[in-house]
Order: structure tokens, then sequence, then C-alpha cells
């Protein structure tokens, strides 16, 4: 990709799930007794766990991300054969405690430093997010940690990102939104802000209206990407 401009930008607003906090780190740690299985439970919890989001959106029938959480992992232990009441039960605790990525916290320490706004714009309730960050310990490093719930419908519906904007005073073209999930890089970028689509795990663009400006592989290139430099 040709350079590009990022240079105005005043915010970064970051995705949380997949983004900042491993998903798949809940399974890793309390999911022994799934064995070889383990991996495949975890993508199709994260999966479900996305589709009922969208799927809830179009129905107008919201649930909250901590329910939809839920049903999703109801739905990952079914489809692999599994029934396993204590199991679903800590699993969900594991999900308030997710590991950051390492990149995480000297990138945010960074974009603080520069003297730049910050923020999570996430699906996730208030509690969840209010526990991970805490949890990550980056909560100083965070100037607003929005959930969808003050706006009742998910990503990518347009009021989601306009939360952002409207919270930080800031207009979109001055907002660098960070997300892994290249749906929502798609949605962020439809929407109207300067997306940076974290590609941590290899893969490729969605066909979707919306063209992320820029590609990055760890959220350690975000600084260089803004000006800021390694
Ligand atoms: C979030 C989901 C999309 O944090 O990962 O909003």
């Amino acid at each position: 990709m040709s350079h590009p401009d990022f240079s105005s930008v005043e915010a970064c607003v970051f995705d949380a799930y997949g983004t900042l906090f491993n998903v798949h780190s809940a399974v890793a740690r309390g999911g022994e007794r799934l064995g070889e299985k383990a991996d495949a439970v975890s993508n199709t919890w994260r999966q479900k766990q996305l589709e009922y989001t969208w799927l809830r959106s179009l129905m107008g029938a919201h649930a909250d991300f901590w329910q939809v959480t839920s049903d999703g992992l109801d739905y990952a232990l079914e489809a692999h054969g599994v029934e396993d009441k204590e199991l679903h039960a800590n699993l969900m605790d594991l999900y308030l405690t997710l590991e950051a990525y390492d990149d995480v916290r000297p990138t945010l320490q960074k974009l603080k430093d520069a003297g730049l706004k910050t923020g999570i714009l996430s699906n996730g309730t208030p509690r969840m997010l209010e526990a991970a960050v805490t949890s990550a310990g980056i909560d100083n490093l965070l100037d607003e940690n929005l959930s969808i719930e003050d706006v009742g419908i998910y990503k990518p519906d347009n009021r989601v990102y306009q939360l952002a904007v409207d919270r930080l005073s800031v207009a979109p073209d001055k907002i660098c939104f960070v997300s892994t999930n290249a749906w929502d890089a798609a949605g962020a970028a439809h929407f109207g802000f300067n997306v940076a689509w974290l590609n941590r795990f290899s893969k490729i663009q969605e066909v979707l209206p919306g063209r992320p400006k820029a590609v990055i592989n760890t959220l350690t290139d975000l600084s260089d990407l803004i000006g800021l430099g390694q």
C-alpha cells in the first residue's frame, strides 16, 4: 500500500475483542477438558458470538454481549458434542480477564505520550470492558471505554461508530480506528473513519463497502503509520 496519510489524526479508537484482547485465551487457559476439540470449540464460539450480534441486530431483538457470548458458547459446546455446565461457567468467567496482546500496552503508552486521545469502541458490555482493561492494566491509558450498550445495536451499525465521534468530540476524519476484525474495519471505513486494519492473522480483506486506509500486521506499526516514529 502506498503511504496513507494519517497525519491529521487526533484520536485512536480500538476494537476490543480480537484486537486488544485474545478471545482464544479463555479456552487456552480453562479448556483442558476439551482436549483436542479445544481449538474447534473456541473458533465456533467466536464465530457464533459474532453471528448472533448481526442476527439480533437485524431481528430487532437486542441482548447484551454477555448474553450473546454465553449463547455462542452454548452453541459451540453442543456443536462439538460437549455437555458441561461447569466448563461453560468457567469459560465465561475467563472471558472477563482475557489476555491482552503484547503490543497493546506499549502502543497505548506511546499514543498517550504523544498527546493523542485513545479509546475502546466495542460490542462488549460496560462490565465486560471494565473488567478486561483492569485485568490487563491498561485502564489508565484509555480516555474512553465505549460500549454499544449506549446505542443498543451492534457493529457495524453507523450509530455505533458515531458514538465515538460524540464521546471523544473528534470528527470522523480525525479519528484513526483500529480493528483486527476485517468486517469491523470495513464498517468503520464506510462510516468515515481513517481505518488501520490490524491483520494479526494474515486474513484477506472482506468484499464489502468501506476499504481500510492502511493495513498493519502488529500494533507496533501504528505509531509509525500516524507519524510518531517507532
Ligand atoms: C468488539 C468485537 C467486534 O470488541 O470484537 O466489538
